[in-house]
C-alpha cells in the first residue's frame, strides 16, 4: 500500500478519536450533574403565613361565648381533675400549691386570702373574666409570664369552656355568661 495513503488514513482516524475524546471531556465538564449535599428533593419552603396557620390551635373557629353556651359543666368537673393536685374547689377550701378556686370567676385576680401569689400575677390586676381565665388556662406562662402556676395548659377550646362552665357553678352568685354576638 502506498505509504502516504496509509499515513493519511491513520491521521484521519487518530484525529477523529482525539476529537471524540476531547468532546467527551468537554461535555462531561459542562453537563456534570450537581450532587446535592443532602440526597433527596428540594421541597419548596412553606410561606411564613402558612406555617403560622398550621401551628395555630386545631379549631379556633368558634368564639368563647359560643363554646360556653354549649359547654357541659359535668365534663368540666372531670377536666378539673387536672387542677385538683394543686387547687381545691370547695367554698372555704384550703389553699394548696395554688389558691382555692371556689368563686374564682369574676373574683379580683390574685385576691384569695392567705395565698402568697407571684409578683407577676399580682401585677395583672382586674377581675377574672371568662376571656382572661380562658387565656390563662390555655397557657398560664404565655398569659401571665412569670406566674408560679406550673401547668402546661389545656389545648382544646371546648374542654376549657366545659371547665369554665364548671368553675362558674362554684359560686353563690354565678357570673352571667358572656353574650354571643
Ligand atoms: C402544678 C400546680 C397547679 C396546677 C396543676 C394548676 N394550677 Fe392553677 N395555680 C397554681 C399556682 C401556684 C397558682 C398561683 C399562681 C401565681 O401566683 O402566679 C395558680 C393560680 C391559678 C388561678 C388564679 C387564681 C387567683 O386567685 O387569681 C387560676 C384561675 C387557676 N390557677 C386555675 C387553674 C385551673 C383551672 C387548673 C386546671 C386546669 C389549674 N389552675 C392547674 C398551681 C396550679
Amino acid at each position: 500500500m502506498d505509504n502516504l495513503e496509509t499515513n493519511k488514513f491513520a491521521g484521519a482516524l487518530f484525529g477523529t478519536l482525539l476529537f471524540v475524546v476531547a468532546m467527551n471531556v468537554i461535555a462531561s465538564g459542562l453537563f456534570a450533574p450537581k450532587k446535592p449535599a443532602v440526597p433527596g428533593y428540594d421541597l419548596p419552603a412553606p410561606a411564613e403565613g402558612a406555617e403560622a396557620a398550621s401551628s395555630a390551635p386545631a379549631a379556633p373557629a368558634e368564639p368563647l361565648p359560643v363554646l360556653l353556651a354549649k359547654a357541659d359543666s359535668a365534663k368540666g368537673q372531670t377536666a378539673a381533675k387536672k387542677c385538683a393536685s394543686c387547687h381545691s374547689f370547695e367554698k372555704g377550701g384550703p389553699n394548696k400549691v395554688g389558691p382555692d378556686l371556689y368563686g374564682v370567676v369574676g373574683r379580683p385576680v390574685a385576691s384569695h386570702e392567705g395565698f402568697n401569689y407571684s409578683a407577676a400575677l399580682k401585677a395583672k390586676g382586674g377581675n377574672w373574666t371568662y376571656e382572661d381565665l380562658d387565656a390563662f388556662i390555655t397557657s398560664p406562662k404565655k398569659a401571665v409570664p412569670g406566674t408560679a402556676m406550673a401547668f402546661a395548659g389545656i389545648g382544646q377550646a371546648q374542654e376549657r369552656a366545659d371547665l369554665l362552665a364548671y368553675l362558674r357553678t362554684l359560686s353563690d352568685n354565678p357570673e352571667p355568661l358572656p353574650a354571643a354576638q
